[in-house]
């Protein structure tokens, strides 16, 4: 399945109490340039929000604060990724429907994408995806 789990640069600070801090670069520690940050918060336990594809868009999903299950489906299979980590990072190339389910109140999801929003790169139903990836179109094209 098109998708990379890969580890926030992370630096602890010795005393806990002052926190933990995770940083990325575009394009060094990711494969596409971000054009867009976005997060979701004030959640609640037993939320899903997605419920679609991209097609051209990728993005850098980690969860700073919390847990959420990010169920992913190529059209052929499903898998499941937990982000429950602050340095646990999701690159999703385009072509994969997502579901998100948050198992925590107060989860927060970040976002990079390389994409600008365009409502008409999104593919918001199920049958259309399927008729997408079946036909070949869902394939990862260049980043960028
Ligand atoms: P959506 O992508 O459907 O969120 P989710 O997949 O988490 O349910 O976006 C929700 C709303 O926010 C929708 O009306 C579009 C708007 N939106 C923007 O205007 N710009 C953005 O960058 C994003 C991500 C969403």
């Amino acid at each position: 399945m098109n998708y990379e789990l890969m580890h926030l640069n992370t630096v602890m600070a010795s005393d806990e109490r002052l926190g933990g801090l995770s940083f990325v670069e575009s394009e060094k520690d990711i494969p596409f340039p971000i054009r867009r940050i976005y997060c979701i918060y004030k959640t609640e336990a037993d939320m899903h929000r997605g419920f679609h594809s991209h097609k051209r868009n990728w993005q850098l999903l980690y969860c700073p604060y919390g847990k959420i299950d990010i169920v992913l489906d190529d059209g052929f299979t499903k898998e499941t990724v937990s982000l429950d980590k602050p340095q646990k990072g999701l690159i999703l190339h385009p072509g994969l429907w997502r579901e998100m389910i948050w198992k925590k109140d107060d989860s927060v999801l970040c976002v990079a994408a390389s994409e600008y929003y365009d409502a008409k790169e999104y593919i918001r139903d199920y049958d259309e995806f399927l008729k997408y990836v079946q036909k070949g179109d869902g394939r990862t094209s260049a980043k960028g």
